[in-house]
């Protein structure tokens, strides 16, 4: 659970990070398709190369759903609800890769932050990504 100070930390930090969206979308992007081979199968409609449009609009794209979600975490089941009903009826991503996006985002995190990216904020952070990655599961019980 994250508690009130924790809730506020995060909220602040995503919204500093709304204006380099594309960017750090774009790179957690590329670390999952790296890391993860197998996630590059649900993009094969897309190019996903670096720097591509593609991948800098998608990559803003998830960046502005963890923002959103973190404007009210109490909320994030209600917030979430269109995003767990796309990928777990429409697109049929496995809900294993979730987790995957959540943790490649962290690392992404932690890079563009440096000094700003202090263990308070780590560990908070990867509760708000560990939370946000079970509601996008959630769908497929
Ligand atoms: C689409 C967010 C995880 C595959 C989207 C969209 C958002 C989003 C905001 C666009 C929805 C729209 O256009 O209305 C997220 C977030 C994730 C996550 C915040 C986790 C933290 C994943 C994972 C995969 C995936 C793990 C697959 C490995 C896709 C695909 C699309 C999509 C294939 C459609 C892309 C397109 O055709 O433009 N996601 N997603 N997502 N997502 Fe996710």
């Amino acid at each position: 659970m994250l508690s009130k100070k924790e809730k506020d930390l995060i909220k602040e930090i995503w919204e500093r990070l709304t204006p380099v969206a594309a960017e750090i979308g774009a790179d957690a992007l590329l670390r999952m398709f790296a890391s993860y081979p197998g996630t590059k199968t649900y993009f094969s409609h897309l190019d996903i190369s670096p720097n591509s449009s593609h991948l800098l609009s998608h990559g803003k794209k998830i960046v502005l759903a963890i923002a959103e979600g973190a404007q009210d975490i109490s909320q994030l089941t209600v917030t979430l609800a269109p995003l767990q009903t796309l990928h777990a009826y429409q697109l049929r991503v496995d809900p294993r890769n979730f987790k995957l996006l959540s943790h490649s985002m962290l690392v992404s995190l932690a890079c563009y932050l440096g000094d700003e990216f202090t263990p308070v904020a780590h560990a908070a952070m990867d509760k708000y990504l560990s939370a946000f990655a079970a509601v996008l599961a959630e769908k497929y019980r």
